[in-house]
């Protein structure tokens, strides 16, 4: 890229930048325990990577329109997007969220107490590869939010797909990648994050089973969400 690339590339970012403000001030305005949650991933020196306002209005939307009581997340971190999926439940709701870090499971679910959702929502410590084959019994969600190791999301889709019921939504973050992970052609610099979820969108896309769209959301325009419905494998595409 030269300079005139980068900053063009610069500006367009900065006017997504400010339209996705503008939306998170008029319909994704975070309470107090939002902001506590996003807060506490710099407090105890955790990376910045919780899903934006705008993503988290996205995600319990899809929640409630499938009439979501029983959710899945893998990948807590602070448990920033746990409060707005577990908000999406009825009282007598469930999310289990799968976090390989104890110390970002202790980190989640204090958040998920000081937004009173500690009843409604559990964090389960492990490797979620580990963790996804012991929910059968706990299984179908409704809604299922695949936020964790990027190599690994080709496995979390299966399991996804294991665990849901027909209706239900599986969502995808950090899928866009700047374009990088929606193409076949990944260069021989392409990370192993980028070519797991190439591999995820890839099937999404294709597999009979799924309706799926991927969708930039996030504050850049530049990474975001897949959203797949999970429908009867004749009824998908036709
Ligand atoms: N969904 C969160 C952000 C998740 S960041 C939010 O938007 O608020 C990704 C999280 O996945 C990190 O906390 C990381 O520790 C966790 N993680 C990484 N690899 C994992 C694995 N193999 N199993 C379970 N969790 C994992
Ligand atoms: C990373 C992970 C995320 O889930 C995210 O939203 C942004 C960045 C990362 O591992 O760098
Ligand atoms: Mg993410």
């Amino acid at each position: 890229m030269n300079d005139q690339d980068t900053m063009q590339l610069r500006s367009i970012v900065e006017a997504h930048e400010l339209i996705d403000r503008r939306i998170e001030q008029l319909f994704g305005v975070e309470d107090e325990a939002l902001r506590a949650a996003r807060a506490a991933t710099r407090l105890h020196c955790m990376p910045a990577i919780s899903i934006s306002p705008a993503q988290g209005r996205h995600l319990q939307m899809l929640a409630r329109a499938v009439g979501a009581r029983n959710a899945l997340e893998i990948g807590a971190l602070a448990g920033y997007s746990a409060i707005w999926l577990a908000r999406a439940l009825p009282d007598d709701g469930r999310l289990i969220s799968l976090e390989i870090s104890e110390k970002h499971a202790q980190v989640a679910r204090s958040s998920l107490s000081r937004a009173g959702l500690a009843e409604r929502a559990e964090v389960r410590v492990g490797p979620a590869c580990e963790t996804l084959p012991t929910l059968t019994a706990e299984a179908p969600f409704d809604v299922v939010f695949i936020d964790a190791d990027k190599r690994e999301y080709p496995q979390y889709l299966e399991w996804a797909l294991r665990l849901s019921r027909p209706g239900a939504y599986i969502v995808a973050d950090n899928t866009v990648r700047r374009g990088l992970a929606l193409a076949q052609e990944l260069g021989d610099e392409a990370s192993d994050a980028t070519r797991g979820v190439w591999e995820y969108n890839r099937r999404a896309a294709h597999d009979p089973r799924l309706l799926s769209l991927a969708v930039p959301s996030d504050e850049s325009g530049l990474d975001g969400f897949t959203i797949s419905l999970v429908t009867t494998a004749r009824a998908a595409k036709e």
